[in-house]
């Protein structure tokens, strides 16, 4: 199971459109795949016009989550919308608050890819996702913030690195537009 994250610490860089496409795409090769909303935006969710009870936020919560079957081969987590910042906000008290979304998913079987749509921001949820994903694509567009979020984001992608004591966390820098 391949498991990679759609991030970068800019926004309006073509995240969410590269996440659902990338996992549209694979799912209508064969692969079985589940995409994560891991934004409060819901973006992903909303595309596909689907919103869980018990998304993202409620998996760290309480171990609960809603997987939907949005395509052939396609399953999505919603991200559980606001809800998902108070958690980050109660995440931020556990000792192991950076390994929260690797443990909820420890037993997760099935999938070929985990695609994972990510927030703009250094935040709790997305050093959880680092710690998860194997890999990142970081989507960037032609304006130098954008620049500065790629290299914000590698920055973290090294700190946590460092941090959870993994070999080593593939990325790709991607330009959409
Ligand atoms: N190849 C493209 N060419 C032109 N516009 C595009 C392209 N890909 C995406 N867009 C548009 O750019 C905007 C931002 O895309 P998207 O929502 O995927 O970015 P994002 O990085 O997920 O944003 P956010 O940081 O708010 O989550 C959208 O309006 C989208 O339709
Ligand atoms: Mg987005």
């Amino acid at each position: 199971m391949k498991k990679c994250a759609i991030m970068t610490m800019k926004g309006g860089t073509g995240k969410t459109t590269t996440a659902v496409n990338l996992a549209h795409g694979l799912a209508l090769s064969g692969k079985k795949v589940l995409l994560i909303d891991c934004d409060p935006q819901r973006n992903a969710s909303i595309t596909f016009g689907n919103e869980g009870k018990r998304g993202l936020s409620g998996l760290l919560r309480t171990g609960d989550v809603d997987i939907m079957l949005v395509r052939d081969n396609l399953f999505l987590i919603d991200s559980g919308g606001v809800d998902l910042l108070e958690v980050e906000l109660l995440l931020g008290k556990d000792q192991d608050r950076e390994r929260r979304m690797s443990k909820a998913l420890s037993n997760l079987k099935g999938s070929d890819y985990v695609i994972c749509d990510c927030p703009p921001s250094l935040s709790l949820i997305n050093i959880n996702v680092l710690t998860f994903s194997d890999e990142i694509i970081i989507p960037v567009s032609l304006d130098y913030l954008s620049k500065v979020g790629v290299s914000q984001t590698i920055e973290m992608i090294d700190k946590i690195r460092q941090l959870t004591s993994k070999e080593s966390i593939n990325f790709a820098i991607l330009q959409l537009f």
